[in-house]
């Protein structure tokens, strides 16, 4: 039975004679530098190894959430009215997308009569067009159909267009929020 007791044993070492160092760690004799203190260290390196790449991958995992969350301290503010073109951008029965502060707008000339309304699609978010033979604003999507000021005339969209006000002021075109 004591054949099978550990070897690093210290009670096995000290069975062992003078010539055999008891050390309570375990170390084995000749094998200096080699011990537990190395597989510690080596351990505690490792620890520290795994738990820098678990920090990096965490970081830029959450970073990108973060900053997608939290909106930049710099972001373009909301404004009331804003030039966004020239009047002769939209000429007679033409239509032109122009951006206003986050949402699209679509700007119609029907034979000098400016309207103004969103260009996003209330269904699904796609860009809707001016049929200006048809006199109707249209999704090239699943067909919806809007009147030139926004309202719904059929399709799959639950609500209208939002409305918007546009002008010509000397050679600029100004939207403003209705
Ligand atoms: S996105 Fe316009 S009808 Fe579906």
């Amino acid at each position: 039975m004591a054949l099978q007791a550990n070897f690093k044993s210290p009670s096995r070492l000290g069975s062992l004679g003078e010539g055999a160092s008891g050390s309570p760690a375990g170390s084995v004799p000749g094998a200096a530098g080699k011990g537990p203190g190395v597989d510690l260290e080596r351990r505690n390196f490792l620890g520290m190894v795994v738990g820098g790449v678990g920090a990096a991958v965490a970081v830029s995992t959450l970073f990108p959430i973060v900053k997608y969350i939290i909106p930049p301290s710099n972001a373009v503010k909301d404004v009331s009215e804003k030039v966004v073109g020239k009047a002769s951008d939209v000429p007679p029965k033409g239509f032109k997308i122009f951006q206003f502060n986050k949402d699209k707008v679509l700007v119609i000339n029907d034979n000098g009569q400016l309207t103004a309304c969103s260009a996003v699609c209330t269904h699904l978010g796609c860009l809707v067009h001016w049929e200006s033979a048809a006199g109707q604003v249209a999704c090239p999507c699943h067909g919806a159909k809007y009147k030139q000021t926004g309202e719904i005339i059929s399709g799959p969209q639950p609500l209208p267009l939002k409305a918007y006000k546009v002008k010509v002021d000397g050679e600029n075109l100004v939207v403003s929020k209705a």
